[in-house]
């Protein structure tokens, strides 16, 4: 098999000096492809996340990124290699406009990024009718549209999402799930926490559980909607 675009593979560590989070964990994405990670509370997704960005020293594993070992870098130069990252709390300037948070996203550019915004605003139109008001003042699934939104300003090469549909209603969590696919088929994969785990594993090229910072099951969303034990033990039956 070829090497995945995105792979976080083998990562075992935790927080500074810790107890270990993630325990050989492996997480991958393909080009075109979105993967969705799912699992229990605490089951340390967001870590691997945080893991793959960067933002936590691994004791063993490594990270690579279109072939190349990334291991090393900070999760700045991450973004300069073309990961876009939105974390699960904390993924918006609450005090600033709409349009201040998309300028803030495109901090790494020194080329002109009014087309890049005009794309953003393409695809969430509700941004731009809102793009003088301050973040704060939106609605849950308005910021996360925000949030992803900043993410795209630096044209990343892949997209990683933690629970971009936390907090919303059914017919939003739907929206954000189309908004995520047109994302996807414009050639930026995706790899994607999500809470909402059905729903996930429906628009999933691969999927994966995770438990206690392992991997439980690995496969095609369709093939882990259809596995019994998956069902009755992540998917309420
Ligand atoms: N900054 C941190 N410092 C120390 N421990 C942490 C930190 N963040 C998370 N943890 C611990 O790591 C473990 C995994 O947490 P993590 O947030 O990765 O889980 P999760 O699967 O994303 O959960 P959720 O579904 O609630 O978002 C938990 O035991 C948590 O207490
Ligand atoms: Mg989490």
């Amino acid at each position: 098999m070829s090497e995945p675009y995105l792979i976080g593979e083998n990562m075992t560590g935790g927080y500074g000096s810790g107890a270990d989070i993630l325990h050989g964990c492996t997480l991958s994405v393909e080009k075109g492809e979105i993967a969705v990670i799912v699992g229990p509370n605490g089951a340390g997704k967001s870590t691997a996340m945080k893991a793959v960005f960067g933002m936590l020293n691994l004791r063993e594993g490594s990270v690579r990124l279109d072939g190349h070992d990334i291991t090393a870098l900070t999760p700045q130069e991450r973004v300069v290699a073309g990961m876009g990252f939105v974390p699960q709390t904390h993924n918006i300037f609450t005090s600033m406009t709409v349009e201040e948070n998309l300028e803030m996203g495109a901090f790494i550019r020194t080329d002109d990024f009014r087309d890049t915004m005009e794309q953003v605003y393409d695809l969430f139109p509700i941004l731009r009718d809102k793009r003088n008001q301050a973040a704060g003042e939106l609605s849950g699934g308005q910021r996360q549209q925000v949030a992803v939104g900043r993410a795209l300003m630096t044209k990343p090469k892949v997209l990683m999402l933690d629970e971009p549909t936390a907090g919303v209603s059914p017919i939003v969590m739907d929206e954000l799930f189309d908004r995520i696919i047109e994302v996807s088929r414009s050639g930026i994969p995706i790899l994607m926490v999500e809470q909402n785990a059905r729903q996930a594993l429906e628009i999933a090229d691969k999927g994966y559980v995770l438990v206690q910072g392992s991997n439980a099951f690995t496969g095609s969303g369709k093939d882990l909607l259809a596995d019994p034990e998956v069902r009755k033990s992540f998917l309420g039956g």
